[in-house]
Parts: C-alpha cells; structure tokens; sequence
C-alpha cells in the first residue's frame, strides 16, 4: 500500500515528545541509585529497565528501520531491553531484569540522551507517513503506560523494603467521593468499542453493539472503611465469597488484607508513597486483585460490572482514581485484527487468562486514558492502583 504522507508539526511533535520522555525522568527523580536496580518479583521492573525500555522502543521502531545511517548505541541492550516482541530477537528473561547490575543507571541516562537527540534531528528532517506517525504515537502512549509502570513498581520496591522509605513526603493524595449511590441504565442496545479521531490502542477498535439487561452500577468506589468491615466480618476466612482459584490464592498467600496492609498492634496501617501511616476509612480501597474485589463484591451480594455496562454507564459516575475491576475477561472486540510485524504483539497476544480493567488511576499520566481504554491483568494481580465498582 502507498504511504500517505501527513502533516506534522515539528516543534509540537518534538515539544510533545520531549514532555512526555522528561515526565518519565521526574518520576524517577527521588529515587537513590540503588533504588533502580532491584526486582524483589517477576511482575516488578527495576526501574533503570523501564528508562531503557521505552527508549529501546523509540530506536527499534523508529530510529533504527527509517533514519538512514542511524548507528545504535549499544548493540547488546537490543537484549537486555526487549520486553516481549518474538519479532525482535532473544531478550533476557523476565525474572533476571533484577540482575543487571550493568548497564548501568548513568549508562542508561546516556542512552537516554543519545536517542532523545537522535530523535530530535530524525523529526526535524523526516516526513512521517501515517504508518509511521501511527508507530511514533504508539511509542509516547507505550513511554506513557510505562510511566505508570514506574510508580507501581517504586511503591513495591520501596513498601517492601523493612524501613518502609518514603518515595515522597509531599505526595499525599487526599481522594474522596461523594456517595451518590447508584445509577440505572435501562435495558437496551449499547454501543461499545472507540469512537474517535485520535490515538487508540487496537484493542479499543471494532466498535459494536451490545445488548444490556437493565442493572445499576455504584456512583463512587468502595472505601477502606466499607472494606475493613468485609476483613472483620471475616471475609478472607470464608471460601463461600471467592472463586476456587482465589481460595487457592488466599491460602497460598495467607491473604488477610489488600496489598501493602499491615496488622500492627492490633490496628491497619499500609504504605502510601509518604511511608507507613494509619488507614484512612474515607479513601478508595487500592491494591486488590480481582479474586478480591469478587469476593467483597459477593459479600455484598453485588457483582463486578461487565466492561461494556462500565463503558455504558461512564458517563454518569467520576473514573480515574482506581483501575477497576471488571468481570469480563480480556478478549478480542468483532473485526479485531493484529498489525503485521512486531507492533502486532504490542496487545493481542494476551488475549487470554486476563481480566479487564477500566477507568484510570491516580498515577496513570494525565490524557492517556479514556473511556473506552482496556487495560489488563492476570487476576491475581495487586500491585496495581486497582479498586472496586459494585453492580447490583
Ligand atoms: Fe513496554
């Protein structure tokens, strides 16, 4: 197919570029050097690979296959840095991202450096074809996502480290909702899927109907207060509440609470990225996993809301605190097809084992996200900023 040339505005092109890769560096900006390197789990990046990801992103997809004469800056982090793409060659394996201690962080800031300005002199010369627009695109929404990666993964690192350091004594973010109970949306046709103009994931494409029955979905999420009567009523004691799989999990994990709660003396404390501190009860619940939210969903006698009666219903409640949990499973919306090539891995080959979540959260950056964004994890996922929207 012929490409088709688009307009472009350099300066804001590269303006936009350079806000979005700075952002991910004053995230990072309170960390000790330390700090970058380790993996304390699978599911956990060391943050030093997450500021060389996003830029190997921009090198492999960009630099590398279309600015003639660009040379890489080290032939050997097309390895280490590789996430998942088959496409692209061998990688480190996922659990030894803890073990680079090389390159290292200064390294990497210089890797960096290097791309952003090879970047720079790439978009102040080329003429992007709409494919290629579409994969810069991809690259800030990917450097975007990974931004969010960073903050879940510094508030693991350092809540589980015994000292409970804080990431930053200023950030405390006071969160309520005003309980307006529940919204009806009435049976019907609804339709489902991204509508716009502008940048999307693939995942959101192939737009279609969907039938609702009539349901009411809560107007604000549930509390740490409505969630420490669901610990007291002894919620994590009976099996009646969860699934056979999150059972399992309760008794392998000896789960008692969300992620980062502690019983100290008799009371709940968590971390909060200002360090150890008493549970608020008027707060969002944050870091549960689906089996969670299920299971206080069916103390309740409520349910999770399917993602296209969350989609429905957007419209009338305020999202972007938590990611919240849906009882759909992650799967391909009618007409989904994959992009040729590596970018053709970015989604679809997860489509399987996963549920959906929607919405956004308070560490997700600002304009990524939109109603009909499908973010996703494995069930027994916690670390996330997720939380709970109940249907009855
Ligand atoms: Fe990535």
């Amino acid at each position: 197919m012929k490409e088709t040339a688009v307009k472009k505005d350099t300066q804001d092109l590269l303006a936009r570029y350079r806000k979005i890769r700075q952002h991910s560096e004053t995230i990072c900006r309170p960390l000790q050097t330390e700090d970058y390197v380790v993996q304390p789990i699978v599911d956990v990046s060391p943050p030093k690979w997450h500021l060389g990801h996003t830029t190997w992103f921009f090198e492999t997809f960009i630099l590398s296959p279309h600015f003639s004469g660009y040379k890489v800056f080290n032939t050997q982090y097309n390895f280490v840095f590789n996430s998942y793409y088959e496409s692209v060659g061998a990688r480190v394996v996922r659990t030894d991202r803890g073990n680079l201690s090389r390159p290292s962080v200064s390294d990497i800031y210089a890797y960096r450096a290097y791309v952003d300005q090879q970047m720079k002199d790439f978009l102040e010369k080329a003429v992007l074809s709409k494919q290629l627009y579409a994969v810069l695109e991809l690259g800030l929404n990917h450097e975007q996502q990974h931004q969010e990666l960073l903050l879940t993964d510094i508030k693991y690192i350092l809540g589980h480290n015994p000292l409970f350091p804080a990431y930053s004594k200023q950030q405390k973010v006071v969160l309520s909702q005003e309980d307006k109970g529940y919204i009806t949306l009435s049976e019907g046709i609804y339709e489902i899927g991204y509508n716009g103009t502008g940048f999307s994931f693939d995942n959101e494409s192939g737009r279609h109907k969907k039938y609702l029955e009539t349901f009411e979905i809560a107007s604000s999420l549930v509390t740490n207060s409505e969630y420490l009567e669901f610990i007291k009523e002894g919620g994590y004691e009976n099996f009646r509440y969860w699934h056979s799989e999150g059972w399992d999990w309760v008794k392998q994990q000896k789960a008692q609470a969300p992620l980062y709660w502690h019983l100290i003396e008799g009371s709940w404390k968590y971390y909060t990225f200002g360090g150890l501190t008493d549970i608020d009860p008027e707060q969002v619940v944050c870091h549960v996993n689906f089996y969670e939210a299920s299971a206080f969903a069916a103390w309740k006698g409520m349910r999770l809301p399917l993602e296209e009666e969350w989609e429905a219903a957007s419209g009338f409640f305020n999202w972007g605190e938590r990611w919240e949990w849906t009882a759909s499973a992650y799967l391909p919306y009618p007409r989904y097809t994959k992009e040729a090539g590596a970018i053709g891995e970015y989604n679809g080959k997860f489509m399987v084992n996963q549920m959906v979540l929607r919405g956004a959260s308070i560490v997700t950056p600002k304009g990524h996200s939109r109603t009909s964004y499908r973010n996703f994890f494995h069930p027994r996922h916690q670390w996330q900023f997720s939380g709970i929207r109940l249907v009855r």
